[in-house]
């Protein structure tokens, strides 16, 4: 054969290798390898993409949810402090009604967990499901097939799914709750948007109100759902209202935005970022006050338009009170949307809310 005829099998020959073995994108290759180390305690992270990820307080970091595009620098260096990366999974329920449907999706996000050198998913489903129907037995054998084919095709892997606040039906997410928590490694509890479905007076509150929060533990636990199946999800964001009419004693009235069948909701505010909020607390009309009710912080200013607006939002002090009640339940770990939200610039103020966001994570240590 001519030379030429073996360069052109060399190349078909590594083409289809390469292939069907992604290499590792790592310096050290033993960091492809996927993390079975299981932690007693959880430090659970969203990531959305981006630099940030550089300055994460490593030494409490356990899971990386990447929510961005896919960073293999940040698999390896996750890998090297022993951490998790885990996919995003999102799926229209209705799709995966079918079970051949469900397998098809389900081996799709293996195969790519593993070309990607990851060690499980997050199921991020946030939609409506009335109790009973099609969508609601799917869902639940969505998970537990999940489960199933990650711990068997990748070692050790960690397969958690992301519930609401509360398990009463919030926002028409009617789930079976205590078959999905049985089934997965565990249940990410989104402690925040608790203003989703506002069906008392349209007035601006806590993002996440302390008792609310509790009360949705102690909701989930009371389903006999076990505390060490419960990661507390803390919001490392806002929301700003612009009030129809502000009072002195703070009551800010909102126009009315429906949500999912309640007739007001949190939809009437935007949300905004820890980092952006420190930018502007100083200059607000009212510096920081704290409601002693909900124990969280707010302020308000006053727009160019001339506009009053409310800003709530979680900070050390919010964050340590529930912090502390996951210690006091004995519950799996604490986590936060997002990772991103704080300023990791070199600024020294910056610097110094950015630590004291990540050390409200844990008050005890
Ligand atoms: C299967 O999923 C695809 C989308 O991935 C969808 O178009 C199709 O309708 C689904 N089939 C069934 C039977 O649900
Ligand atoms: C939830 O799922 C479990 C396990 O599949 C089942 O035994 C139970 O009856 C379901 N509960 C409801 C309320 O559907
Ligand atoms: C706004 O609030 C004040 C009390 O602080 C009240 O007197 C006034 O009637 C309110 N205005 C509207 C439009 O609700
Ligand atoms: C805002 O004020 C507080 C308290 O006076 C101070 O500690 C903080 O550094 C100030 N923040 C900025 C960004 O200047």
């Amino acid at each position: 054969m001519s030379r030429g005829i073996w360069c052109f099998l060399w190349l078909v020959v590594f083409v289809w290798g390469s292939r069907s073995v992604p290499s590792c994108p790592c310096q050290d290759p033993t960091l492809c390898v996927p993390i079975a180390r299981h932690r007693d305690f959880e430090v659970y992270v969203f990531d959305i993409g981006g630099q940030n990820w550089k300055s994460y307080d490593w030494s409490q970091v356990t899971t990386v949810a990447t929510f961005g595009k896919y960073d293999p620098e940040l698999m390896c260096y996750a890998h090297s402090k022993g951490s998790r990366v885990v996919l995003k999974g999102d799926v229209l329920l209705k799709n995966i009604i079918d079970p051949k449907n469900r397998t098809d999706w389900i081996t799709q996000q293996v195969d790519l967990a593993k070309t990607q050198f990851m060690d499980g998913i997050n199921l991020d489903i946030e939609q409506e499901v009335i109790k009973g129907s099609p969508e609601y037995y799917a869902l639940t054998a969505l998970v537990e097939e999940t489960v199933e084919a990650f711990h068997r095709e990748i070692q050790g892997s960690q397969v958690t799914f992301d519930v609401a606040w509360s398990p009463k039906c919030v926002d028409i997410r009617c789930y079976n709750y205590t078959a999905i928590a049985n089934a997965c490694d565990f249940l990410f509890v989104m402690s925040y948007d608790e203003q989703s479905q506002i069906w008392t007076e349209c007035v601006a509150g806590a993002n996440a109100p302390y008792t609310w929060t509790l009360d949705g533990y102690d909701e989930y636990i009371s389903m006999n759902i076990d505390p060490k199946k419960l990661v507390m999800g803390v919001p490392w964001y806002g929301y700003d209202y612009k009030c129809l009419n502000l009072s002195k004693d703070h009551k800010c009235t909102l126009h009315k935005v429906p949500f999912r069948g309640a007739p007001c909701s949190d939809a009437a505010g935007n949300q905004v970022a820890y980092r952006a909020m420190m930018k502007q607390i100083n200059s607000s009309i009212s510096g920081r006050l704290w409601d002693d009710q909900q124990k969280a912080p707010f302020y308000e200013y006053k727009d160019a338009e001339g506009i009053d607006h409310q800003v709530w939002y979680d900070d050390p002090e919010s964050i340590s009170l529930k912090a502390a009640y996951v210690q006091k339940l004995g519950l799996r770990g604490i986590g936060m949307w997002n990772g991103d939200l704080l300023d990791y610039s070199d600024d020294p103020i910056a610097e110094q809310q950015t630590e004291a966001m990540w050390k409200a994570l844990r008050p005890s240590l």
